[in-house]
């Protein structure tokens, strides 16, 4: 029989046209639709059965997973959506190219510039008139035609979107992080795989307690909130500037925010932990008193963030390429050094500065003054991890460093302000779920919480299911799946094959096997009789003291007195007296000492029983003093990058040792700024040009960390009639900052009643006499340390 190939060729490629049923019969291809068809059965017929299933059972199966199988595509043809692709406009462009997604590149493909250009809707149609709506005659009624009007009020009535429930009050900063030595050995991930290796960062440091309005000095943890952008995908290491946490299990989590929250009934206070509900369930929680040594010592009030340290606070886990593993936890420490304020300057700072540490990450970086923090790493095994007097499971403990040394392996800078806030450090969304190959996480209870917790809530916070497309959460990695749909979907998917496995889509995009993927660590839990279901804690997470006081007497003696200051203010603003005293049969467990001082700061006489212990005879601890926990044990690189420093001035001072002066300090990385009664030109002795950026009354003295007073008797008078100026100098006194005093303004210090002596009678280090290069430099010697504490009392003398 003589085969009619022209009759088979037109009912096949009549069947290839259409979208139900199909070819019934495919012969050679007579044109592309048929083409098509052809090299679809093609690959469904290579994959005959899905090579893949047998290796999902079993547990070695399970821990060394195969990489999908795969066919090669005879041609892209199959594998797009629709024969029309290749039919191009300026917007369509033509095809996807080959194993693309186009949503993955560096921001630059969506910031927006608009230097030189028109105004115009969102449709992209010039505006000529941006002043006035449109009416019904000039003075006619508006018309709803309108279309430019509303929707520019439409777009504007649903600017805001809801704040994080937590941290909702923050400031970004894009970065870098560059590996010190290859870490191979412990990890696959890829930040760590050579030395020199750059992983972008974007970084969010926030406050926990108050909204997205609220100040910034707020006694309370800081979030320290990391997005590595690695290769093989995103890692957020979202932690924490303080190592342990309040709770144990993410069950309290829920409970803890609502205590510390401003109450529900009138929504007071404000970012502050000192308020009935969160010392009532504080009390009641024993695991929280580490924690609670943390938030009332200075940590919990930094100077900014390049001055703090953050923690990964959890046990993670480091595995290599054999799969091997071992316990990590992760350390940031600032170049700067860890400093901080003190609470009286705090409150002020939050008054005239709400934005304070916004202000100076945003300052820093504008003036090239870069934060720099290392990470460190503490590498543990699990035989180690059995030895420990606590458990590492345990968020409420830390590993004391003279028990596992941290290792430095690389370091961050953050050289790059946000263009958007919004955009960019509103919309980032961490997560703690995010981790890499190479990087695991352990069973600790409150972790597992929350590895649930973050996208879930940013669900709802960012709109929908595709957050993970906004420009600031995109990988650099490349991105496939097939996931579709949803809320405000940017990519756009070639192709008809949305499932895994399939054979019309040549088995792409295949799993990508233990070699290439994430593989978890299989946990081992040794003891049969603690596999089963349970609702319980292991024994040693009921040891609620041992670190608590590890921690109180690890710190100086006036890192110890503001600890026991912060107290007594928190409960005094309690009002239900049988909380506070509650709270002070807790301390009792801690420092009889420390109980003793807040409770006579409290007016308690009577002290009240110590609080019954969960753990009568805790193991005994490693260490009993860990002297890396004090801040003073990281002074830093005693640089003066991003200091600011006022230096007085007012008509009649001399002017050049003020300019001098100014000039030495920029020499140093810190900005001198003068302040006068009111900002513009100031008239000086010496007819030297000395313009006030500041004035008394708009930058007050709390906000810079160190104070010059001018020469020249007649500016010295001018600024003796202000009585801002002896405010700012008793604050500068009283902060225990550092206060260069030229000749003529000892009349100043005298009249602000400030003594040039300690108690002691010994000279004051802080206070500088002169106005030479030799006490200058004595001067910015005084700013490296900081502060001068030797000064303080409590109460303050001035
Ligand atoms: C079970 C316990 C916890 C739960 C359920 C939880 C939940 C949350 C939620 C819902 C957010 C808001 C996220 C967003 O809207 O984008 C958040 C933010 C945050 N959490 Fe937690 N959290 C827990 C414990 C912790 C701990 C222990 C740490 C520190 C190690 C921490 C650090 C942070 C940080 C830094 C942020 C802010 C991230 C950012 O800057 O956007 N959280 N947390």
């Amino acid at each position: 029989m003589i085969k009619d190939t022209r009759a088979a060729g037109t009912s096949a490629a009549a069947a290839a046209r259409n979208t139900d049923s199909g070819p019934s019969a495919l012969g050679a291809p007579s044109d592309v639709h048929t083409a098509k068809a052809g090299e679809t059965n093609d690959m469904a017929a290579a994959m005959p059965y899905n090579p893949g299933k047998a290796a999902e059972h079993g547990f070695k199966n399970g821990v060394n997973p195969p990489a999908g199988t795969t066919v090669e595509a005879p041609s892209r043809l199959p594998l797009g959506s629709t024969l029309s692709e290749a039919n191009g406009t300026e917007k369509t462009g033509t095809v996807a190219a080959e194993g693309v997604n186009a949503t993955i590149a560096p921001l630059d493909r969506v910031r927006v510039d608009s230097a030189g250009q028109v105004l115009t809707t969102n449709q992209g149609v010039p505006i000529a008139d941006n002043q006035n709506s449109l009416k019904y005659g000039e003075r006619g009624p508006a018309l709803l035609e309108d279309f430019i009007l509303r929707e520019k009020i439409t777009h504007f009535d649903h600017e805001r979107i809801p704040e994080r429930i937590v941290h909702a009050r923050g400031s970004g900063a894009h970065g870098f992080f560059e590996c010190y030595e290859p870490l191979t050995e412990l990890t696959r991930a890829a930040p760590f795989k050579e030395a020199g290796k750059i992983t972008p960062v974007f970084v969010r440091f926030s406050t926990v307690q108050g909204e997205r309005g609220s100040k910034d000095t707020a006694r309370d943890v800081r979030g320290f909130a990391v997005k590595f952008y690695t290769d093989e995908g995103n890692w957020d290491l979202v932690g924490n500037n303080i190592p342990v946490f309040f709770i144990q299990d993410a069950m309290k989590f829920p409970d803890l925010v609502h205590a510390v929250k401003p109450e529900p009934h009138h929504q007071m206070p404000q970012a502050a932990s000192a308020h009935d509900t969160f010392w009532d369930f504080v009390s009641l929680m024993p695991e929280s008193t580490h924690m609670l040594m943390w938030v009332m010592s200075d940590r919990a009030i930094p100077r900014s963030y390049a001055t703090m340290q953050g923690f990964g606070v959890h046990t993670f886990r480091f595995v290599n390429a054999a799969g091997e593993s071992v316990f990590v936890k992760f350390h940031w420490n600032p170049k700067a050094g860890t400093h901080s304020l003190v609470w009286d300057e705090a409150v002020k700072i939050s008054g005239a500065d709400p934005d304070y540490h916004r202000r100076d990450l945003w300052e820093r970086i504008e003036a090239g003054a870069y934060p720099e923090y290392e990470l460190g790493v503490q590498v543990f095994t699990e035989e180690q991890a059995d030895s420990f007097s606590f458990d590492i499971l345990d968020a409420t403990k830390i590993i004391p460093e003279e028990l596992v040394p941290v290792r430095r392996i690389g370091r961050m800078v953050l050289n790059r302000n946000p263009d958007n806030f919004f955009a960019e450090t509103e919309q980032v969304a961490f997560c703690a779920a995010h981790v890499v190959p190479g990087i695991d996480f352990s069973n600790d209870p409150l972790l597992a919480g929350r590895i649930h917790s973050y996208v879930d809530t940013q669900i709802s916070r960012l709109g929908g299911p595709n957050f993970h497309e906004l420009p600031i959460n995109s990988p650099i990695a490349p991105v496939h799946n097939n996931q579709r749909d949803g809320m405000h979907r940017q990519a756009i998917h070639r192709g008809k094959v949305s499932y895994e496995p399939n054979s019309l889509a040549g088995g792409c995009p295949f799993q990508a096997g233990a070699a290439q993927g994430f593989v978890s660590v299989p946990a081992r839990i040794e003891a049969k009789e603690a596999q089963g279901k349970v609702r319980a804690k292991p024994e040693k997470f009921a040891d609620h003291y041992t670190q608590a006081r590890l921690f109180l007497e690890s710190q100086t003696p006036v890192e110890q007195a503001h600890i026991a200051a912060a107290f007594r203010f928190e409960l005094s603003k309690v009002t239900v007296p049988a909380v506070r005293e509650r709270m002070i049969s807790s301390l009792l467990n801690v420092s009889e000492d420390l109980a003793n001082q807040v409770a006579a700061g409290l007016g308690m006489d009577v002290l009240p029983e110590p609080m019954p212990r969960a753990l009568a005879k805790p193991p005994k601890p490693e260490v009993a003093k860990s002297d890396a926990l004090s801040l003073f044990a990281r002074p830093g690189d005693g640089s003066l990058m991003g200091r600011k420093v006022a230096i007085l001035v007012a008509d009649g001072v001399v002017g050049q040792p003020a300019l001098d002066l100014q000039a030495a300090l920029f020499a140093q990385g810190a900005v001198g700024r003068f302040v006068a009664p009111r900002i513009g030109p100031v008239k000086t002795a010496d007819k030297v040009a000395i313009n006030a950026d500041a004035s008394l009354e708009n930058e007050p003295g709390f906000l810079f960390d160190a104070l010059a007073l001018p020469d020249g008797d007649a500016g010295v008078q001018a600024l003796s009639r202000d009585g801002h100026t002896l405010e700012f100098l008793k604050d500068q006194y009283r902060h225990c900052k550092t206060i260069l005093v030229m000749p003529a303004s000892s009349a100043l210090m005298l009249k602000a009643q400030i003594p040039s002596t300690l108690l002691s009678g010994d000279p004051d280090p802080g206070i500088v006499f002169g106005a030479g290069p030799a006490e200058f430099d004595l001067f910015i010697q005084g700013i490296a340390q900081h502060r001068h504490p030797e000064r303080e009392t409590d109460p303050p003398l001035v």
